[in-house]
């Protein structure tokens, strides 16, 4: 038994240093994520038949295919802040504009097969930036609120959590709690809102690269609707619209009057209102204004004269 065990090493050992296999590429690290300028290593590693001079090129996906490494020489974006090692590139300072699939080609023209492969992605990881927070600063009791926060740059997307008055909300809701959060779309919305929820709100985005950041809290304030003061504000709206409306008739018919002194045309238009200011501005004008002259009065006016003093 001891002895087979110690075989099998053996056998691989032998397979790698076969010298009829042809050429071949590999990578220790398929997936390579790295903070957003620092160093990223793009590993590539080769073995050929005969070729002891393979030609190494490393291309770059994007819109289309553009080279990082031919001809002995980095190119384009990567000239200046790229070494290479064997194959293995070194990146300095990375960048979102890096990110992406990369490819590693030796062609060996000496050997059997004499083209071989292997791809690299590169992840350049984001820290969340302060998220920008929308909270309303009042809002109605019983009414449906919601809450956002959001942080776009960050890679991976960030998760947010929310805050109240500096204590962490709890996302495991409890029975009758009337809000809901969702961490990811960083939403934390009341169905209905109460009294207690009144407080100073904040949140939170973290995606496990560099330090959570805060948005700036905010407070909201929860009220209840004042019926007393909604009935109020009712009322004088009425009577705004009324003083107006009578008001700019009165106008409109002591206009017409100092012009014609005839006859008006206005008493179908006022109903009882109107027949109240009149009868006061008949009784003023009685006994302040000697130049005064009535308007004639027509039997209807006179009708609903009477049934107003009844
Ligand atoms: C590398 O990526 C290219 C294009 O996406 C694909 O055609 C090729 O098969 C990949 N090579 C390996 C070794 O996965
Ligand atoms: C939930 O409601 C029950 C009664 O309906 C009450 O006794 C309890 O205190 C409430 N819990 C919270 C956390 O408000």
């Amino acid at each position: 038994m001891e002895g087979t065990s110690m075989c099998v090493p053996l056998l691989l050992l032998l397979l790698q240093c076969c010298p009829s296999l042809p050429v071949s590429v590999s990578t220790n690290k398929p997936r390579v994520e790295v903070h957003e300028f620092s160093d990223a290593e793009l590993s590539c590693m080769f073995r050929t038949e005969r070729d002891q001079n393979p030609r190494i090129e490393w291309k770059k996906r994007g819109k289309d295919v553009s080279f990082v490494y031919f001809d002995g020489q980095f190119r384009g974006a990567f000239e200046g802040r790229a070494s290479i090692e064997g194959a293995t590139v070194k990146l300095r300072r990375v960048t979102q504009e890096d990110a992406g699939e990369y490819r590693c080609e030796i062609s060996a023209p000496l050997d059997s097969v004499n083209l071989g492969e292997t791809n690299v992605t590169l992840r350049v990881l984001v820290p969340p930036n302060t998220p920008s927070c929308q909270i309303p600063s009042a809002a109605v009791t019983g009414s449906a609120v919601q809450l956002r926060c959001r942080d776009q740059q960050s890679i991976p997307p960030a998760t947010y959590s929310w805050y109240k008055d500096n204590q962490l909300i709890s996302l495991t809701r409890h029975a009758n709690a009337t809000y809901l959060i969702n961490s990811h779309t960083g939403v934390l919305e009341f169905k209905a809102v109460a009294k207690e929820d009144s407080g100073r709100y904040s949140c939170l985005a973290s995606n496990g690269v560099g330090k959570p950041k805060m948005c700036e809290g905010k407070h909201m304030t929860i009220e209840d609707v004042n019926v007393t003061a909604v009935v109020v504000a009712v009322i004088v709206v009425c009577l705004l619209v009324m003083v107006c409306g009578c008001g700019g008739f009165l106008l409109h018919r002591n206009g017409f009057f100092s012009r014609h002194r005839g006859r008006s045309f206005w008493i179908s238009e006022c109903h009882g209102a109107a027949h109240i200011s009149r009868q006061n501005l008949n009784r003023t004008e009685d006994t302040s204004n000697v130049n005064y002259i009535p308007p004639p009065q027509e039997p209807q006016d006179f009708k609903h004269t009477q049934s107003f003093m009844l």
